[in-house]
């Protein structure tokens, strides 16, 4: 037996052809003697039948049949009485004349069905059943659609594939390493790539020009929905490039491949906001544009108001800001608030005040302790009007823009705002270069210490360090990061210093960075580039929401995979050749 065709292709045009088609048994139904079986492979479901007048002994072997069996089918295409509009092959159907079942199979622990309300840990446990599903199989298909436009589109503008070890030297910046013994060097280790930056860098001292790389990365950091230890990058650099070229050039990749894989029209070229606009006005570095309720402030409107909380964290150089979920007062009861205001607290405020402006009227808990005036104040800069919910959170500037950014997302969700369907590209630009990392009680770069700081600004580098603005961009679709990058230092002389500014030792810099130091001694072409997430690219493609969906075989929250129980204990002897003593275990 020989495969002439995948099941799901099959249509009217193929009507009176022999056919012989593979695949699973996705259902099989007994009816009026007659047996109908739903063939599926990837490329969709087909309806069988078998007919004892047709051949007696292929239809008391599929009388055998269950769900899952694998089967080989040769027959003759018949145009259909009863047409299913459900399915593509919905008006055809395949009379077998012959069968083989290549393969039984148990009852399979999870339906193949895109609606089988299986919890996660189930669908990864078995994975391999679960990316049996139709949706699954569309998502991979998707994915490959994608890179194999982006491949496209950098090998036409030039750009050359070249591969970067995946065996690096431990340089713990940002995110923590995966670490790999090494066996011939006792006590020595590797780290896995958090990213392949400085690799890239070096093929630009190298000449290479432009490069490009879709590539795994290594992150051992807390894992949310949108992040995983092992994702994929689609990796760019180039030279003699300022950061005009480098947007232009992705923005055009970007709507080559939304073209190519949805069908969509970009506008270009996108939208740009800087860092400082997107937090006063989002509260987030990477605003969800789909929708409004812009941050607003009332410092200077409630300063003196009788309500304590305000007046007191004013007093304190703290702040009080809002957003006005306009057109939306009525969307929310009290307790439907008082939710919002738990979800708040989640997210880092303290409370949340709230005043309800409908019908010229204000109604708010917190009513009493504001003057008329005070009051109008409040109205003019929420422009509030007919309808309007203003939700309030009194804190340090920095808590209060984190909690009403999200607070707006979550608003959003809520009132069903966020459709998959719009995409809404921004960048972000003017990046802080540093910023302060709590922990280790200094500064660190916000991108990496790569990133070239805004030439405007070097003076401050020794003075006023936490105002220097750095090149760096990200892109943002959605409110979700896709990508980010930045024009690099390119001189041995200010990447040093770079490197003295964020206080590493010149020792630890040596041991660190010192090749790279030393590459940009002997001729570095001025350059830049930008990572995306491919995973959550695809996810937000795919309409998804989480990159788990779009990922084959993807880990846990917990960093683990539920199918082969990675991480596992090595045995001892492997230990051993490794010169590694565990001495504490879970
Ligand atoms: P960055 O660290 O911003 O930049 O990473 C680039 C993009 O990778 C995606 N990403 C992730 N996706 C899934 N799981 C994760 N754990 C994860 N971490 C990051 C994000 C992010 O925007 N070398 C620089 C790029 C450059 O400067 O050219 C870099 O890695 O979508
Ligand atoms: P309280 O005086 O604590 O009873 O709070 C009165 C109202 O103010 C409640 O609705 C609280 O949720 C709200 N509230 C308390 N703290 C804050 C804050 N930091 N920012 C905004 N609203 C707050």
């Amino acid at each position: 037996m020989k495969r002439t065709h995948y099941a799901g292709v099959l249509r009217t045009r193929h009507v009176d052809q022999r056919v012989t088609v593979m695949g699973w048994v996705h259902k099989r139904r007994n009816l009026g003697g007659l047996i109908f079986v739903d063939l599926r492979d990837r490329s969709g479901l087909l309806q069988v039948i078998f007919d004892p007048e047709v051949n007696r002994a292929a239809f008391e072997t599929a009388d055998k049949l269950r769900g899952e069996f694998v089967i080989g089918v040769t027959g003759e295409v018949k145009g259909r009485q009863s047409v299913n509009p459900q399915l593509p092959t919905g008006e055809i159907e395949v009379f077998a004349e012959e069968l083989t079942i290549f393969s039984e199979a148990q009852i399979p622990p999870i339906h193949i069905n895109d609606e089988d309300g299986a919890g996660e840990n189930l669908r990864l446990k078995y994975r391999y059943l679960d990316l049996r599903k139709p949706k699954m199989q569309k998502n991979l298909m998707f994915r490959n659609d994608v890179t194999q436009a982006v491949r496209d589109f950098f090998n036409r503008e030039g750009f050359l594939d070249v591969e970067t070890p995946f065996l690096n030297k431990p340089t713990p910046e940002g995110a923590r390493d995966y670490l790999v013994p090494s066996r011939v060097n006792p006590g020595h280790f590797y780290a896995l790539p958090q990213s392949p930056q400085i690799f890239k860098q070096l093929l630009m001292v190298s000449g290479i020009d432009r490069y490009y790389q879709i590539t795994k990365c290594f992150r051992d950091e807390d894992l949310r929905a949108d992040r995983q230890p092992e994702f994929t990058q689609i990796d760019v650099e180039m030279s003699f490039v300022e950061l005009e070229d480098i947007l232009k050039i992705n923005e055009a990749m970007l709507s080559e491949v939304f073209k190519k894989t949805l069908g969509v029209d970009l506008k270009t070229p996108f939208p740009r906001m800087d860092y400082a606009q997107a937090m006063t006005r989002f509260g987030s570095d990477k605003p969800d544009l789909r929708f409004g309720f812009e941050l607003k402030t009332l410092d200077k409107v409630v300063s003196d108001s009788g309500f304590k909380v305000f007046s007191d964290t004013l007093a304190r150089g703290g702040t009080v800001r809002g957003i006005n979920l306009k057109g939306h007062g009525a969307d929310f009861s009290r307790k439907e608030i008082t939710s919002l205001e738990d979800y708040a607290k989640t997210v880092g405020a303290k409370g949340l005040a709230w005043m309800k402006f409908a019908e010229g009227e204000l109604t708010s808990p917190i009513k009493k302790f504001f003057s008329e005036e005070e009051i109008e104040g409040i109205r003019e800069v929420f422009e509030a009007g007919d309808n309007d919910l203003i939700l309030l959170v009194a804190d340090t500037l920095d808590v209060t823009l984190t909690a009403l950014g999200a607070l707006r997302v979550e608003a959003a969700r809520r009132l069903d705002l966020l459709d998959s369907k719009e995409l809404n590209f921004l960048w972000i630009t003017e990046f802080p270069l540093v910023e302060y990392d709590e922990e280790e009680n200094r500064y660190v770069a916000k991108h990496h210490p790569f990133t070239m700081p805004v030439e405007e600004d070097w003076p401050l580098l020794d003075t006023d360090l936490k105002r220097v603005r750095a090149k760096a961009y990200d892109i943002v679709l959605n409110g979700v990061e896709i990508g980010g990058g930045s024009i690099r230092i390119h001189d041995a002389a200010l990447q040093s210093k770079m490197f003295k500014v964020l206080g590493l030792g010149e020792e630890e810099v040596k041991e660190k960075f010192g090749f790279l130091i030393e590459a940009f001694k002997y001729g570095t072409p001025p350059h830049g580039g930008i990572a995306y997430g491919l995973d959550r690219m695809v996810m937000l493609m795919t309409g998804s929401t989480s990159i788990r969906e779009v990922i084959a075989f993807p880990k846990t929250q917990n960093a683990a995979c539920l199918m082969s129980g990675a991480p596992g204990l090595p045995d001892q002897k492997s230990l051993d050749e490794l010169s590694i003593e565990v001495v504490k275990e879970d």
